[in-house]
């Protein structure tokens, strides 16, 4: 065993501090949370009280807490050799710092024959990244149940917030006090799931968008996991996650290891906004973020499912292209049915041929005209499954995925019991390496053929008894589909991913490390949206969230929404339409056009500034904007969801913005006029022509808004005044009245 190091790692950075102590030979883990400053005390003289009727040392809260140091909460390391050497007493034989921020931390037992080496960093805007590595130094195998990765919790931490939601409703926020006791949300889909926590937070009582502390936690991975919140009885509480593995699903070989998911990690004191900015700022500072970054605004895209379905015609699917390019859009994408035998959606998956009968030519005179029309092509695909009625089922019914423990499962009436169908599709085995390079050599022939700028990739089911050659299979194939999108865009390095899973059923920090975009939910309906793309934007910035115009009645909830609504909802993300818009009367055309102008107009603000939602007390009505970092612009959008107790609004106040600068604030769309959006006698009177007012005050006291109609939004364009143009002006109105 090596000796621990004298000093403690004191990683700083952006306001959060994480400190851990190591003079009891094991990684201490004393705080997590606010910036401590550079000056510590003597932690020597720190370690907890021994109460009555307990263990006669202090307990220590270990990087990996363990039952060996008294740990009697979740354990950090659970794993055996066949039943032996359970009990695991890691210590720590070595600490590197690379550099400021981040810092190495390794240890081991030689007795259980383990070592656990774990990296740990805060990035630049305070984003906590966290992953260990088990090695397996016995000779024998090592069986591993769970390696979790936690962070210590405040005391002042009295409540629990996640997210939740199922198809079409996915990202809803639930709470719940903080008990004594466990909380844990687990992901048992083989996917992310529609109802994962994307984010798990403690915060002291009645956190809020812009007030109180905060530690949450993410865990970048999109196979089976687990968050949880864990209240000791000796008073202390943890946050974590670790990836959730199936019996004998992970066997190391001597010399061989496991490594976890990054658990991703803020501390905030100001609410939510601020763990936000933390996981904003980490995506932005990434060398291929889409957008801003790569100096190529996010298209404007057209995806064509919700105006054909299954039904592919080319002269529609061109008089499509030619009418979204006179709109303005910039991205056209073929969604699912151009490949073999895909009629509807009960065969042809895994055939990624195009289909000779429907399209003779090839996709060649669609992707020509969408290309001639100046609009980038895009193409689903949904690599990662197999229709039994398919060509490949048929050629190779070993490569569905399935419980069997032969080699050979076959479909239904031969030997092999398959899972339950899902959406009447299996999932392809891409831990068999042959169907892995099949599906490769498809995409990459596709990819090579045609001028294709984007796939949107699709995932339409769970994993259920997910397995290969006998063994559950969820972490290798979750594996081997990062590795399948890790060599596409290295063979396609101009090809942009949407990950897509039946609208949001894959939305994490893992299958974003290797796409442009995910499509957050198959729920258009804009009512719905502005829940989703809220808290489904807690973590991920708009700028990778599709949000699109669908039909005036929504396909998937029968409401109907003016334009305006639709427009104002889906304006706050990678915007985009859904829908036919080859028939649009005249007006609604132009108004269309118009928006589509103005997202261009403020989509460098919109994909590169900070997100800001007030802590508005009518829950009827949601006020959220994004404001330069600079402080020069914003663009807000006041919400109205539901029918208010007020008889009007009254002062709605502007948060986010710098005190003592000069502000001009102008409505922007609807016009004010739209009898549809506003129900009143009277608007408040700066509507007309705009208002003057310091960011202090907009944010202290607020403007007066219009009586907005429920389901109804108003965008309002603010600028900073500057000395040459005292009420700078920018933005055009879009007139729809
Ligand atoms: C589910 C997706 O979420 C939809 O947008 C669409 O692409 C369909 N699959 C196609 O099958």
């Amino acid at each position: 065993m090596g000796v621990p190091p004298a000093e403690p790692l004191h990683l700083r950075r952006s306001g959060t501090s994480l400190l851990i102590d190591f003079s009891t030979g094991e990684p201490a883990m004393l705080h997590f949370g606010a910036d401590l400053g550079p000056a510590l005390p003597d932690l020597s003289l720190l370690g907890d009280a021994v109460p009555h009727s307990a263990l006669d040392i202090p307990v220590t809260l270990g990087l990996i807490p363990q039952a060996s140091s008294g740990w009697r909460g979740r354990p950090g390391l659970r794993g055996h050799r066949n039943g032996q050497a359970f009990s695991a007493r890691l210590r720590v034989v070595g600490v590197e710092q690379a550099e400021a921020g981040s810092a190495v931390i390794t240890q081991a037992d030689a007795e259980a024959g383990v070592t656990v080496r774990t990296e740990v960093r805060i990035n630049d805007g305070g984003l906590l990244q966290l992953r260990h590595r088990l090695h397996n130094d016995g000779a024998d195998p090592y069986s591993l149940d769970e390696l979790a990765a936690v962070l210590p919790v405040g005391r002042a931490a009295t409540e629990v917030l996640d997210l939740t939601g199922r198809w079409c409703r996915e990202s809803h926020p639930q709470r719940l006090p903080l008990h004594q006791g466990t909380w844990v949300r687990s992901g048992r889909h083989g996917r992310t799931g529609h109802d994962a926590p994307l984010l798990l937070a403690a915060g002291t009582a009645g956190f809020g968008n812009r007030h109180g502390q905060v530690w949450a936690v993410h865990l970048g991975w999109s196979g089976n996991h687990e968050s949880f919140v864990d209240a000791v009885a000796d008073g202390r509480t943890v946050i974590g996650a670790s990836e959730l593995l199936g019996a004998g699903e992970i066997v190391l070989a001597p010399d061989t290891g496991y490594e976890t998911p990054w658990l991703f990690a803020a501390y905030s004191a100001a609410g939510l906004d601020g763990i936000s900015d933390a996981f904003y700022a980490w995506f932005r500072g990434r060398p291929h973020h889409p957008g801003s970054r790569s100096g190529k605004a996010r298209p404007v895209t057209l995806n064509v499912w919700e105006a054909v379905y299954f039904d592919h015609r080319l002269p529609v699917l061109l008089e499509l292209a030619e009418s979204a390019a006179g709109l303005g859009v910039e991205r056209y994408v073929l969604d699912d049915g151009w490949f073999r035998g895909r009629r509807n959606d009960t065969a042809g998956l895994g055939d990624w041929y195009v289909d000779e009968e429907r399209w003779p030519g090839g996709l060649a005179p669609l992707v020509d005209a969408v290309t001639g029309h100046g609009m980038e092509f895009g193409l689903w695909v949904e690599p990662e499954m197999i229709s039994e009625d398919s060509d490949l089922a048929r050629a190779h019914p070993d490569w569905i995925a399935g419980p069997a423990t032969h080699a050979t499962p076959g479909l239904p009436g031969s030997n092999g019991r398959l899972p339950e169908r899902w959406r009447h599709q299996q999932v392809l085995d891409l831990v068999n390496p042959d169907a892995w390079q099949y599906v490769f050599g498809r995409l990459d022939a596709l990819l090579r053929e045609y001028r294709i700028s984007y796939l949107k990739w699709d995932q339409n089911r769970d994993l259920t008894e997910m397995g290969h050659a006998g063994r559950p299979s969820v972490h290798d194939q979750t594996l081997a589909v990062y590795r399948l999108l890790d060599e596409l865009r290295k063979a396609h390095p101009g090809v942009e991913i949407e990950s897509c899973s039946s609208g949001g059923g894959r939305v994490d920090l893992g299958i974003l490390e290797r796409t442009d975009r995910i499509w957050a939910s198959d729920c258009n309906d804009a009512l719905e949206r502005q829940t989703i793309q809220r808290w489904t934007g807690l973590v991920v910035p708009p700028e990778l969230v599709g949000s699109h115009v669908g039909p005036t009645t929504s396909h998937t909830t029968a409401r109907t929404h003016d334009l305006s609504f639709r427009a104002v909802t889906a304006m706050f993300g990678h915007f985009g339409l859904e829908w036919d818009v080859r028939h649009l009367a005249g007006s609604e055309r132009t108004e269309l056009a118009a928006v589509i102008a103005l997202f261009k107009e403020y989509r460098p603000l919109l994909h590169s500034g900070r997100m800001v939602r007030a802590d508005e007390p009518d829950p009827s009505l949601r006020l959220h904007g994004v404001v330069s970092h600079d402080g020069a612009e914003a663009l807000f959008a006041l919400v109205s969801v539901a029918t208010s107790y007020a008889e009007f609004p009254g002062r709605i106040c502007l948060p986010g913005l710098l005190p003592d600068a000069a502000y001009r604030v102008e409505a922007l769309y609807p016009a004010a006029e739209d009898r549809r959006a506003f129900l009143q006698t009277e608007h408040p009177a700066w509507l007309a022509g705009g208002v003057d007012a310091t960011g202090r005050f907009l944010a202290e006291s607020g403007l007066p808004m219009p009586v907005l109609n429920p389901e109804h939004g108003l965008l309002l364009a603010v600028r900073r005044a500057t000395a040459d143009t005292p009420a700078a002006t920018g933005g055009h109105a879009v007139r729809n009245s």
